[in-house]
């Protein structure tokens, strides 16, 4: 047919209309996120050590799924993702191996969201028994899969969360790391819908005077197991970071001595489960 070809201004993984893309200065699409600070308000709140900020849920989110949609959280924490699921009307399985985090996290979403669209569990994200809660939640909420996959794990051994063999912060070295998340990589895949999107939030380490790549070492695990590379999203970590003032000088001497430059950046690995 001749004429101009028309094209749809709704995508199926966003609510974003397309047709007003430029009234959204919001959104980014930019690779470099810096995040002078926190957001807190609407649930979300510091008080634990190693949740990432609101900002990051709100873009991927806002980008990524749609009203009613659920997002796949195989490694809770805290509860920023069901959170910012809640406050934008998405809903949420959230995983986390510890049972009293699940339990304060419900409490915290229970007080102040509407919480019945929220499913969060304990477990080992890597097992098979994970997997299956998770259908079971989907089923009863008719869906097939999850339309978002969110995995923030531990960067390694940086913070030990429990003392769980099953925890990944206790693998005894980065290979073990490796094969650890990529099992809770693998539940995720199986448990998303194809077409949509995973991110996973990962920053580096260093061992021994060296340094050991995690963000790109897990990102290397999730093109293995068939996700896609979409981006690479670099965020700045100065809105976290602890130790000011005397503690820092010394980092900046320790940097100067040992050869390295100190972190300030962690990353966003966004990726897409193909179609087939
Ligand atoms: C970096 S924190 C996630 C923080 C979270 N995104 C937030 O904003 O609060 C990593 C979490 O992974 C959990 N974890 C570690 N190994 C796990 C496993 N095998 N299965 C489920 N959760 C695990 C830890 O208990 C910890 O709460």
């Amino acid at each position: 047919m001749a004429g101009k070809a028309t094209h749809p201004s709704q995508l199926t993984f966003t609510d974003l209309d397309l047709s007003r893309w430029k009234e959204y200065e919001e959104v980014e699409t930019d690779s470099l996120w810096i995040i002078p600070s926190r957001a807190s308000g609407n649930g979300h709140q510091l008080d634990y050590h190693g949740n990432y900020v609101p900002q990051i849920a709100t873009q991927l989110l806002t980008r990524f799924t749609r009203t009613d949609d659920v997002v796949l959280d195989l490694f809770l924490g805290s509860g920023t993702t069901a959170i910012e699921a809640a406050n934008l009307g998405r809903r949420c399985i959230g995983v986390d191996l510890k049972p009293d985090l699940i339990a304060a996290v419900s409490e915290k979403i229970a007080s102040t969201l509407p919480s019945d669209r929220t499913a969060l569990f304990s477990g080992d994200s890597a097992s098979e028994e994970c997997r299956t809660q998770a259908e079971e939640i989907l089923t009863r909420w008719g869906r097939d899969r999850a339309q978002f996959l969110l995995l923030h794990p531990p960067y390694h051994d940086i913070i030990r969360f429990s003392d769980s063999p099953e925890d990944l912060s206790n693998a005894p070295d980065t290979d073990a790391f490796l094969a650890m998340f990529r099992r809770v990589a693998e539940n995720g895949h199986a448990l998303l819908e194809p077409g949509r999107y995973a991110a996973v939030i990962i920053g580096d380490k260093y061992a021994k005077g060296e340094l050991i790549p995690l963000g790109f070492q897990c990102m290397q695990v999730m093109q293995d197991l068939g996700f896609r590379l979409k981006s690479i999203i670099v965020k700045n970590i100065s809105g976290n970071e602890k130790g000011k003032g005397r503690d820092s000088n010394l980092w900046r001497y320790r940097a100067l001595k040992g050869g390295f430059y100190l972190f300030k950046h962690e990353y966003i690995i966004l990726c897409q489960k193909p179609l087939r």
